[in-house]
């Protein structure tokens, strides 16, 4: 059955590593017949939750920007990716203040979710701090079953990561999602 897959891309660079690999995945999944949206962070107006508690009785966030738009999409979504590059050994922070601001209904996500990071550093532990991050968000977003992660590493510049064996993995992930 055809599954809805949203894809969060938390790159500033548009075709950056992490992103490719958002596109391979893409690939796999539309070959398997699934519908794919992908959002693109840099791309959307998302400010910082200022932590208020409002939304925790009405389900709304009071700021108004893309993010309740968003949140409806993920959570109609059967399949979630979020991917980022590592930054100072942790998610980057386009990622972590989108995070941040899916409190109004985190407890509404369910599915899938596959993540998706990339660092100039060659080493796995290089991503123990970012896989930790995201692993705090599931700890919460109960609802979402971890299904695989994909790491580009040892890539800097755009467009390193072609060469990489997580090319193959991304695509291989989306066609079994
Ligand atoms: C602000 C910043 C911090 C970074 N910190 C790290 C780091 O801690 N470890 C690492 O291996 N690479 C680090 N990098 C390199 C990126 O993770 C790497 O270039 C990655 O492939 C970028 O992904 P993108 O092309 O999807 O943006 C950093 C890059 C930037 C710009």
């Amino acid at each position: 059955m055809a599954k809805k897959i949203l894809i969060i891309s938390a790159s500033p660079r548009k075709s950056g590593n992490s992103d490719l690999l958002c596109d391979q995945f893409t690939l796999g999944a539309w070959e398997s017949g699934h519908n794919v949206e992908k959002i693109f962070l840099r791309s959307e107006k998302i400010k910082y939750c200022i932590g208020c508690g409002n939304c925790i009785e009405t389900g709304k966030c009071v700021q108004k920007d893309s993010m309740n738009e968003i949140l409806t999409k993920m959570v109609d979504a059967d399949v979630l990716v979020f991917a980022t590059p590592v930054y100072f050994y942790a998610m980057n922070g386009q990622l972590k203040t989108f995070i941040d601001r899916t409190v109004p209904r985190y407890r509404e996500f369910k599915g899938k979710i596959y993540f998706i990071a990339t660092c100039a550093d060659p080493e796995q532990s290089a991503v123990e701090g970012t896989v930790s991050d995201f692993r705090g968000f599931l700890a919460c977003a109960t609802g979402l079953e971890e299904a695989g992660m994909i790491f580009g590493l040892g890539v800097w510049n755009v467009g390193d990561v072609v060469n990489n064996p997580a090319m193959l993995q991304a695509y291989q992930a989306g066609k079994n999602s």
